[in-house]
Formats: C-alpha cells, sequence, structure tokens
C-alpha cells in the first residue's frame, strides 16, 4: 500500500525537480535570444530562425529509465537523463551552429558536460545535428542549483529532414522499409547540398550589399 506521507514527499520531490528543469529552459532561453541579438552587430545577420524547448513528460521519462535497464527513482532520472529539459536552435546556416555553440559554451555559468556532434559525424541513417548537454545554476533562495539542458542546433534543412524521419521511424516503430531509408539517406545527401548552396549564396549577397542584414521582415 502506498504510504500517503511518502507520496506526497515524493510529489514534492517532482514538482521541485521539474521547476529546475522549466526554470533551466527559461534561462537558457534568454541567454540565447540576447546572444542572437549580438550576433548581428558581429556578423551582419541573426542566425537563429526559430528556438523550440520542451519538458519531457512523465510517461516518456518512466519509458527512458525502463528503456536503460534503470529503476524508476528521481534520483535516476536526474542522474541518468540528460534531456529532460530540451531546447533546439534551429538556425539559417551550418557554420552559425558553431558560432552559436561556442558562444554558450563561452558563457562563465555554462559548463558543457559533452558534445555529439551529428554534423561532423552524422548518423548512419543520414541524422545530422549538433548536440550539446550543459549545466547551468539556477538560483534559488537556499542557493544555486546545477541543472542540466540538451541543446540541439541545426539548421532549418536538417531540422526539416529530422522531423520526415522521426515520423516515419516512429510509423514504423523503427522497421522502416529499406526504400524509405534509403530514399531518407539521399535527403539528407540533399540537405548537405542545399545547405551549401544557401551559404555561398548567402556570401555572394554580403558582397552586394552595403548595409548589414536585419532579417528584418515587412
Ligand atoms: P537517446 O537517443 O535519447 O537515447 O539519447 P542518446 O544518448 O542516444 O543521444 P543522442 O544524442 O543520440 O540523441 C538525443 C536526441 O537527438 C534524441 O532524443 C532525438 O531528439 C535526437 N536524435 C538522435 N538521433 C536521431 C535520429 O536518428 N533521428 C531523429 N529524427 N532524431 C534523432
Ligand atoms: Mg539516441
Amino acid at each position: 500500500m502506498v504510504n500517503i506521507p511518502e507520496a506526497y514527499n515524493q510529489l514534492d520531490q517532482w514538482n521541485s525537480v521539474m521547476f529546475l528543469y522549466d526554470s533551466a529552459l527559461k534561462e537558457i532561453r534568454t541567454k540565447i535570444e540576447i546572444l542572437n541579438g549580438e550576433f548581428v552587430h558581429i556578423f551582419g545577420h541573426t542566425p537563429i530562425e526559430h528556438i523550440k524547448s520542451r519538458l519531457k513528460t512523465p510517461e516518456s521519462i518512466v519509458k527512458k529509465l525502463k528503456a536503460d535497464g534503470l529503476e524508476v527513482t528521481i534520483d535516476n532520472m536526474v542522474e541518468k537523463l540528460s534531456d529532460i529539459a530540451g531546447i533546439r536552435i534551429i538556425c539559417s546556416f551550418t557554420q552559425d551552429i558553431y558560432e552559436i555553440a561556442d558562444m554558450i559554451a563561452r558563457q562563465e555559468d555554462v559548463t558543457v558536460l559533452y558534445v555529439k556532434d551529428y554534423i561532423k559525424q552524422p548518423k548512419p541513417n543520414g541524422y545530422k545535428s549538433y548536440h550539446m548537454v550543459v549545466t547551468l545554476p539556477i538560483y534559488l533562495a537556499h542557493g544555486p542549483v546545477e541543472t542540466k539542458i540538451e541543446i540541439q542546433i541545426r539548421t532549418v534543412a536538417m531540422d526539416f529532414w529530422a522531423s520526415l524521419e522521426h515520423k516515419i521511424y516512429y510509423k514504423f516503430e523503427g522497421n522502416a522499409p529499406d526504400f524509405l531509408q534509403a530514399e531518407l539517406k539521399a535527403c539528407a545527401d540533399m540537405v548537405d547540398m542545399l545547405d551549401a548552396k544557401m551559404f555561398s549564396l548567402n556570401q555572394t549577397i554580403q558582397e552586394f550589399s552595403p548595409e548589414p542584414r536585419t532579417d528584418k521582415k515587412d
């Protein structure tokens, strides 16, 4: 039988932990928005198209812990999962990804735990994205608490590819027919070509424009 005070205690712990992750998302989003604003002065354009963030649902947290053969506890969730708080930065150009990643890593209160560069080394299916797991302090009444966030940085084209791949993966529960996997791989190569072409076009445009681009829309 569930001991009621203990259940309350767990609920309290759960709420406190999720509050931290939610706060971390707000904090990192603000940092990124400030960097995006500053970037225009340094590089002549705003590199970020948009930012998406999400907290992992309780169902996916439990599913992930079980899949990793771990007991479902708050300690395991905090220690072993790195993507409870996740933020995705969608940029215009591949080159911007590295500038943004460096800018984030340089922030004094951000600690980079690890990086997975699936742009330099794409996954066999063609997946490309730059992943960074960082911690940053959340200042609570009793002091700072280092909180983990997974940051994914990719171009619009890489994001388009990843969304479709994700849909196909789920539809076929990870066993998509060979022809679809081959088509996806071919699309990943087209994403590379598109990203390279868009970058060189942008370079050409920059040389023609006397004023730095501000990405203002009418
Ligand atoms: P999990 O995949 O979450 O178990 O973590 P991991 O330790 O394998 O880390 P990885 O960096 O491979 O993946 C983390 C996240 O990146 C995933 O949750 C997805 O959001 C994304 N991702 C990784 N691989 C793929 C992929 O092949 N396709 C798509 N669409 N997304 C991917
Ligand atoms: Mg994975």
